[in-house]
């Protein structure tokens, strides 16, 4: 007798699973003992042999496939939110959103007369962002107001739904990029800059608190500005959105960009809409009579 032989003889007498044995070549269930059509007959030796069991329909079958199934369902379900768990953490990694940002979420912002809009505006554009998505807002004001919370709440509202999302100050972005020159970086320059460019929702703190001219060659365009307008121009090619906050009157980035200045100013322009805020310093409220 070969292997093979043994191990279908055994099948043939002994009680070959939970819900049915092969009796006399024939499988039974194992509750009301009637034959049960196999699932598959095989050639074997000249002579057909079943192989598994189709369903019994006597309850006490029935019962047992219904938990069965059930349990099933469940643990297809569990390992289906697990796999997306681990998929949320890492984006919630590549996302670069600082710890002390990750509790500034919609519900933990007081909505006042002064920041209704600005509240309005980021929360519409969170429940109606999609993969689609291709324009953006610019969140401007003075200090204080609110705006890198609104922003942030954005963020983790899509990175929670799956999306990715970069967030950062453009020196935080480029340090990116610049950390890949070092030789002990096992990413290339193009990498980070893909991450950068590539991702459904990029958030630019502060714009414009950045050191955008090298004051030992200030006549030469810098990395920074050659950069910033890369990573824009990029995005604004292939429809990709971007969140942006700012304390300076947006018209005067081309002073900060003394030669792309005028190029991203226009496409930003052309794809963001501009959000004022008002209303007091919240770093200094309690600190006011
Ligand atoms: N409406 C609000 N409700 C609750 N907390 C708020 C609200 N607005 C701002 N804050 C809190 O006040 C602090 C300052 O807000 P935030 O950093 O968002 O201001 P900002 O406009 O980005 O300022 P800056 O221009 O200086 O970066 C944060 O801790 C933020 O969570
Ligand atoms: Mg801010
Ligand atoms: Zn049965």
């Amino acid at each position: 007798m070969d292997g093979l032989e043994k191990a279908l003889s055994h099948l043939s007498t002994e009680k070959t699973c939970k819900t049915h044995s092969i009796v006399d070549g024939t499988p039974r269930c194992n509750w009301c003992g009637a034959e049960i059509e196999p699932m598959v007959k095989l050639m074997f030796k000249g002579r057909e042999k079943p192989f598994g069991a189709k369903r019994c329909s006597c309850p006490e079958a029935q019962a047992y496939w219904i938990e069965s199934d059930r349990k099933l369902e469940a643990d297809k379900a569990a390992r289906e939110e697990y796999d997306r768990r681990m998929v949320i953490d890492q984006l919630f990694k590549q996302s670069l959103l600082p710890s002390r940002w990750r509790d500034r979420t919609f519900d933990a912002f007081e909505v006042t007369d002064e920041n209704r809009q600005a509240y309005n505006s980021a929360k519409a554009y969170a429940d109606n962002f999609s993969r689609e998505t291709k324009d953006g807002l610019i969140l401007s004001g003075k200090v204080g107001r609110g705006k890198t919370h609104l922003v942030a709440a954005v963020g983790m509202e899509l990175l929670s739904r799956g999306h990715s999302v970069i967030f950062g100050t453009v020196t935080g972005l480029l340090s990116q990029i610049r950390n890949t020159y070092s030789g002990s970086s096992r990413e290339t320059e193009q990498m980070a800059l893909k991450r950068l460019t590539g991702c459904q929702l990029l958030i630019i703190d502060d714009l414009g608190k950045e050191k955008v001219i090298d004051p030992k060659t200030p006549s030469e365009i810098s990395w920074v500005e050659q950069t910033v307008y890369e990573i824009i121009n990029t995005r604004y090619d292939d429809n990709k959105p971007f969140l942006i906050t700012t304390n300076m009157n947006i018209f005067d980035l081309p002073k900060k960009y003394p030669n792309n200045g005028d190029a991203i100013l226009s496409r930003l322009l052309e794809v963001c809409r501009g959000v004022p805020m008002d209303g007091p310093d919240w770093r200094t409220r309690g600190m006011r009579k």
